[in-house]
């Protein structure tokens, strides 16, 4: 097959990994900086350029968008769909798993377990939705942050009903804010599930080293590897499917209630691969292999 990666360039791990992984299993692949990307958008006739040539036909398409520039990455991979090429990863359905608020109503909606959250565009009811979230401290989440930036801890109300309002004076109408409750049990500790075709192929604890309540490796968390409880498993393959994402890296945290699902992204790192010993990429290939001969199934999650 001739498979095209859309990423930052081939200096990424996760990029060299399914490039070696595609090769070994005799595929040809092409990497392509989607930056340098343009379309035109002509009735008929949609096409994309890559470097003043025509980008061609694939087979199938491995999209590898970075969050900060999800727009753009995801219309051209919007634009390649037009054509009628084989994502793995569709351009809907990364477009909402970068929206926390988005993907947690419906993640809920799924009967997935979450975080208890609400959401408010002023402070004037804090108090009433700070009860429905239990104790101080709570969580303060931009809906569109990354690697632990942009989650706060407010160990006050007037901590929280400050930072609200903080949040939203710098992004009138731009991004929505969650408060959430505070997984207190495992503060500190979450678990990153990586999930293909639906099902896990690794899973690993990441603990944040210092005394920070994140977790996230970009801040310095370390990760082992973990192994999932069957109640475990069927959440995160019913998260990622609830997204629409045949790959995904299901964020979870261990609570007194069972399971918690803080998010699900659609580019996850390859870095897990080197935590838990297991192989990431041919799964993905594998998968390919098996669904690109049909046609992209419609997106029916409704949001
Ligand atoms: N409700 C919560 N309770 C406790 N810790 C949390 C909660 N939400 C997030 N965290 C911590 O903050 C980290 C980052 O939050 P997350 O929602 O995954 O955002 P990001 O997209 O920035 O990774 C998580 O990995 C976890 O360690
Ligand atoms: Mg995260």
């Amino acid at each position: 097959m001739k498979i095209a990666i859309l990423s930052n360039g081939n200096g990424n791990y996760s990029t060299k990994r399914l490039v070696e992984e595609a090769k070994k299993r005799g595929h040809e692949v092409k990497v392509i900086k989607y930056r340098d990307c343009y379309a035109s958008i002509e009735q008929n006739n949609p096409t994309v350029s890559y470097r003043g040539e025509d980008l061609g036909k694939y087979d199938a398409i491995i999209p590898r968008i970075a969050s900060n520039m999800t727009r753009y990455g995801t219309a051209i991979v919007r634009q390649l769909e037009m054509q009628g090429a084989y994502t793995v990863s569709s351009s809907i359905a990364i477009n909402r798993s970068r929206d926390k608020l988005r993907s947690l109503q419906l993640l809920a909606k799924a009967g997935v377990g979450i975080p208890k959250t609400v959401v408010s565009r002023n402070t004037t009811d804090i108090d009433v939705l700070l009860e429905q979230l239990g104790d101080m401290p709570v969580i303060i989440k931009l809906a569109r942050g990354t690697h632990g930036n942009g989650v706060v801890l407010a160990e006050t109300k007037k901590a929280a009903k400050s930072v609200l309002q903080a949040f939203y004076l710098t992004n009138e109408d731009g991004t929505n804010v969650l408060l959430q409750e505070f997984v207190r049990e495992s503060a500190g500790t979450d678990i990153r599930a990586f999930v293909v075709g639906g099902r896990v192929v690794a899973s690993m604890q990441r603990k944040s080293l210092d005394d920070d309540f994140r977790s996230n490796l970009h801040k310095g968390g370390e990760g082992t590897k973990v192994k999932l409880t069957d109640e475990e498993n069927k959440m995160v393959i019913k998260a990622a499917k609830a997204m629409g994402l045949n790959i995904a890296g299901v964020d979870m945290m261990r609570s007194a209630r069972g399971p918690l699902i803080l998010e699900v992204n659609a580019s996850p790192g390859f870095g897990i691969e080197k935590v838990t010993g297991r192989d990431v990429a041919t799964p993905i290939i594998e998968y390919i292999e098996q669904n690109a001969k049909r046609s992209n199934k419609k997106d029916k999650i409704g949001a």
